[in-house]
Formats: structure tokens, sequence, C-alpha cells
């Protein structure tokens, strides 16, 4: 069969676009509504997606004009998708959670037991956490700066995926006549000891569906390649066009083979936001509507999270993008991604903010499905991406839209499944199941 592309419903609550809670159309209470987020898996599931894909920060913002978004309240995402697999039967289960503030002990276990618990369709979006504001929640003044993020990470990565193999696939024999539960020369204690954590093993889960919960990643900046290379078998990321879709593309998969890693053993689906309409016009005037519920205030406040963590509440709405110190907390790739937007575009600042009040920086396509379908073609077929994270504006009209638009386009011209290939996550994307390092 020819190469297909894979899909991810990148979910957040409201939807993307910053000013959705406000459409009459969104209910504004989708944070904590688990009927809402059902409803989003089920039409998710239905369109064939490959999985379900949800963020994460540990904090709530607490600057002023956090009061006039809707980011402040939302599930847990490991609660969260655990609840969403009883509802679903072959989608993907994506969670972000933070290597920074975590024990690796308590992130393998919660995703061994997605794992079960879903019959091995987990996946972890192993993040570094870009919101500086969590540092406070876990005992700390000052969140802890890039590259010692990406050092913790590393070995974060290690002692999760070491604990998973605690146990060979076969190891619980749960004979009654013998009496034997497991057989001890199939356990395997990691005792590891490393700069960053000491954990003795083993995991008190057995070897889960996938063997291992498949690894996503999504830093982009130099270091956060490296260990996507490295350790990433999808990578999420936010690319602004073709070219640097290509470039990054490139670049991550020339990394590969000195890990001793396959081209195709990484996966990488960039973000795209995508509004649809019947015509373009309509298309067009759906983002208009969005636009024009965006407050500047909030769209700056937006901004300055993205560009890693500034506070640009007192420069001027109608002047430029001030000169930032390179982020030490956030996204150094979206900082770059976003000054250079903004210089191209000649932006100010209320203008930049209106921008990514939809997407974030994230490549946008506004139009019908043949045409948003041409533009993830050409980048699928151009050796940009091997699939998206799909960001829409609203939930769950957005995801309805493409569901019912762009997916049957893209599988009338032979580029998206009609069925679910296999059982597992690792099956649906064409990931080989790891064997275990200790057998
Ligand atoms: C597309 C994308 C999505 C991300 N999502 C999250 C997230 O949900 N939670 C989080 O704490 N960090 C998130 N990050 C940040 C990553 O954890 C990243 O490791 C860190 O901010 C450093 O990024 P950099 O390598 O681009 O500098 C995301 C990054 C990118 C590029």
């Amino acid at each position: 069969m020819s190469r297909q592309l894979k899909l991810g419903a990148f979910l957040m609550a409201t939807g993307h676009h910053v000013a959705a809670w406000r459409h009459p159309d969104v209910p504004a209470n989708a944070g904590l509504d688990f009927a809402h987020y059902k409803r989003l898996a089920q039409i998710a599931e239905a369109a064939k997606f490959d999985t379900l894909f949800v963020a994460d920060s540990v904090a709530a913002p607490t600057q002023d004009i956090a009061s006039r978004m809707a980011r402040s309240d939302h599930f847990e995402p490991l609660t969260l998708l655990s609840a969403l697999s009883a509802v679903t039967e072959h989608i993907g289960l994506i969670a972000t959670a933070t290597t920074s503030y975590n024990e690796p002990y308590h992130v393998a276990r919660k995703f061994a037991s997605l794992d079960h618990l879903s019959g091995g369709r987990a996946g972890w979006n192993l993040v570094t956490s870009d919101n500086a504001a969590e540092a406070q929640n876990f005992g700390r003044d000052e969140h802890i700066g890039h590259a010692e993020r990406y050092s913790r990470a590393r070995e974060f990565h290690q002692v999760v995926t070491g604990l998973w193999d605690s146990w060979q696939d076969d190891a619980f024999i749960r004979d009654k006549a013998s009496g034997a539960y497991y057989d001890p020369e199939k356990l395997h204690v990691l005792d590891h000891v490393g700069e960053h954590f000491r954990v003795k093993g083993p995991l008190n889960v057995a070897r889960s569906p996938q063997g291992q919960p498949v690894i996503v990643q999504a830093g982009s900046s130099e270091t956060g390649r490296e260990l996507a290379a490295q350790t990433a078998e999808v990578v999420f990321t936010a690319q602004t066009s073709l070219a640097s879709a290509q470039a990054f593309y490139a670049d991550l998969k020339g990394r590969l083979p000195k890990y001793g890693r396959s081209a195709d053993s990484l996966k990488i689906m960039p973000g795209v936001f995508v509004v649809v309409g019947q015509t373009e016009a309509e298309a067009q005037e759906k983002c208009e509507t969005f636009q024009q519920l965006v407050e500047p205030e909030v769209g700056v406040a937006l901004l300055g999270r993205m560009l890693g963590n500034f506070d640009l509440s007192k420069y001027p709405l109608d002047g430029p993008l001030p000169e930032l110190p390179l982020t030490d907390s956030g996204q150094q790739s979206r900082q770059k991604l976003l000054t250079e937007l903004a210089g191209r575009e000649h932006l100010t600042l209320a203008e930049l903010g209106r921008r990514i009040a939809g997407g974030r920086g994230h490549y946008s396509v506004v139009g019908t499905p043949a045409q948003i379908a041409d533009r993830l073609q050409e980048w699928f077929e151009q050796g940009a991406a091997d699939g998206f994270n799909v960001l829409v504006p609203h939930l769950p009209g957005g995801l309805e839209d493409f569901a019912n638009g762009v997916v049957p386009e893209l599988q009338r011209r032979g580029l998206f499944r009609t069925e679910y290939e296999g059982r597992t996550l690792r099956q649906n994307l064409g990931l080989a199941r790891p064997g275990n390092r200790f057998a």
C-alpha cells in the first residue's frame, strides 16, 4: 500500500482560537465537561484519526488579563484520556507530561496503566515545560533553565523506558495450580543511579500491550531536536512554511542514523491550524468571526507567553515587537518563529497577537476541504511531514468541519485510511513494538 498520512486531533477545551470560548456555538465550560470531550473523541475516531493529543501545563495563568481567557480550568490529560479510553476503541491517546516537575516512576506507572486500560493506545508527549509559572508550584522560585531541563529530560526518559521493561512480556504466569504468580527470571530491577534520579524499580505494572507507550516530543531547538532524534517516535513541531518544514524534516531525519535509527522510525507531524468552509469566502468569514472577538490585550498576552514567558503589557500595542533576550524558560524554537514572522510582515504588537490568536504560530490554512487537502498533500509529498497534528479554532464545530470535509477529501485522494490498520497506536502509526532491553 502506498504511504498514507497520519492525523492527530489536538484537543483544547473550547478550541485553539484564544477567543473561541466567546463564540455562540462553543460551550464556554468545555474544559471540565466530559460529555464534550467524549463527543470530540468519538468524532475523531469515526473519522479514523490516529490519535487524540492533549497538551498540558501544571500552572494556571495568573496575570490580570488571564481572567479574560479560557485557559485557567481544564482536565488533567492522563485522567481525561483514561476516561476517554473507556468510550473509544481504536484511537490513540497522547497525553502531555512534563519531565521538569514530575518523577519518572509516577510517569512510567501512569502511562503503562493507560496503555493497559486502552488496549495499547497510549502515547507520552515528553515535554520540558515551557511555562515558567510551574516552578512555583513545585518548591522553586525560578524555572529550571533550558539546558538543565533537557539534561533532566534525557535521563528521565531513560528511567521511564527502563521501568517499562521491568518485566518481560510473559513474566506474569499467575499459575493457580503451582502457586507461581510471576517468574522471577523475567523480572529486571532497573537500579538506576544518575545525575538527576535514583530509581530502584521495578515498576508495579506488567509490561504493557505496546511494550512501551509511544514517545512523542515537541521541542524544536537544537537541543530539542537532538533529544527527539535519540528518543522520539513522533515529533510535533510548529512550522510556518513549506520551506521551513522541509528543512526541519530533513534535519531531524538526518540525525537518526547516528542513533542507529531508520527514517520511518520517527514520524514528523507539524501542527496545522485549519478553518474549513464550503467556499473560500465562507472559511474566511468564519475565521474573521473569531478574529473579531480577540481583545488586543488578550492577543498580546498569548504572544508574550508563546515568545517564552515575557510580559509585553508595558509596550505600546501599535509599536513593533520589542527586542527580547533569548528565552531560557520557554520554547526557543517558537520564539525564533514568531520573531521572524513579525519582522517578515512588519507587524505591530497588536497585529502579531491577533495573527497568532488562532494557531499560535503553527501553519494556517483557511479554505475549502479541497484547498486544505492540497496544502496537506503538498507538505506530505514534498518532504515536509509524515502527518499533521490538527488544530481547529473552535470545538466541537471545527473538528466536525474537518472530519466531514477534509478527511473524506484526503481519503478520496488515497492519502488517508478508511479503516484502522491495527489495534494499537503503534500499529496504526506504523511503528515497531520495542523489544525488552533486558530479555
Ligand atoms: C509544538 C510544541 C508543543 C509543545 N507543547 C508543550 C506542552 O503542552 N506543555 C509544555 O510544557 N511544553 C510544551 N512544549 C515545549 C517543549 O516542552 C519544549 O521542550 C521546551 O519548551 C523547549 O522548546 P525548544 O526546544 O523549542 O526550545 C511544546 C513545544 C512545541 C514546539
